[in-house]
């Protein structure tokens, strides 16, 4: 008789490929997600991602960096090497990504374009070969999803909308990237500065300044649980449905809506 059940060999390897019951997310990005924010007084909002899910958040987002900065200290390589099947990673890149790439710029501007260009440079006595925004994040995504977890690239934090005194909606063009690279891999996009920018309107001009108790980018801490859940919002109006299921909000009682 034929046995139903698999073989040893066959056991071990679907035990194996088994995605994880309590994955974890992991967080890649800048100060604006960062512990600590971008300091005196400021924190990341990442902070805050872990009162909406019901499973643990590593906050490996670090002040300063930049798609290619994360990328040449290994930051993505030691993310990598840590995830397990089905484990999640959001990557949220922009703030320092800007400026046109010189021997003397500060190791963060990205190749201009949106493609496949590479810039010859050197930083810090190294010769470095540096892609666009989009070629890192897609790079960084493929590894992740070689692994067997889940990618999701998300745009970056609006700075304070109404700086000038009247809200303004200026996306800087690493929001467009980062929905150029989901279109392109096909993984999830989380609308987030989008979401960030309708609670912020929603809020007006005095609230939305003491959120800014520094520069135009690092939020105080209530803000920064504020720009948390409008990712959440943004997770329940995306297509990163593996990640919608561990939000222990229910989608009514979220602020906000589909943009
Ligand atoms: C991505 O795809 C959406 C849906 O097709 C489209 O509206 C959007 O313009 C595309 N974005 C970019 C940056 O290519
Ligand atoms: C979800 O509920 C928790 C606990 O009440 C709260 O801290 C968090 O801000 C909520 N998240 C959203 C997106 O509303």
């Amino acid at each position: 008789m034929r046995s139903s059940f698999l073989s040893l060999p066959a056991l071990v390897a679907s035990v194996l490929a088994a995605p994880t019951t309590h994955p974890t997310v992991y967080l890649a990005g800048d100060s604006t997600m960062a512990p600590g924010g971008g300091g005196s007084g400021t924190q990341g909002w990442g902070e805050y991602l872990q009162y909406s899910l019901s499973i643990p958040v590593v906050d490996s987002a670090i002040a300063g960096r930049s798609a290619r900065s994360y990328t040449r200290e290994g930051r993505f390589d030691a993310i990598v090497s840590k995830v397990k099947v089905g484990d999640f990673v959001i990557i949220e890149f922009g703030h320092n990504d800007g400026g046109s790439v010189t021997p003397t710029d500060n190791g963060r501007s990205d190749c201009a374009g949106t493609g496949t260009e590479t810039c010859a440079t050197t930083y810090d006595g190294v010769a470095e070969t540096v892609l666009t925004f989009p070629a890192y994040i897609e790079k960084a995504m493929n590894s992740i999803t070689a692994k067997g977890a889940h990618p999701i690239v998300s745009s970056q934090t609006p700075n304070n909308p109404f700086e000038t005194g009247t809200y303004l909606y200026s996306a800087p063009r690493f929001v467009e990237y980062a929905q150029l690279v989901s279109n392109v891999t096909k993984l999830p996009y989380i609308q987030h500065f989008e979401q960030v920018d309708a609670f912020y309107e929603t809020r007006g001009a005095t609230t939305v300044n003491a959120c800014y108790p520094n520069d135009h980018t690092h939020t105080a801490a209530e803000c920064a649980a504020l720009v948390a859940q409008a990712f959440i919002r943004g997770v329940v109006c995306s297509d990163a449905t593996r990640l919608q299921r561990h939000v222990v909000n229910s989608t009514a009682s979220i602020e906000g809506s589909c943009i």
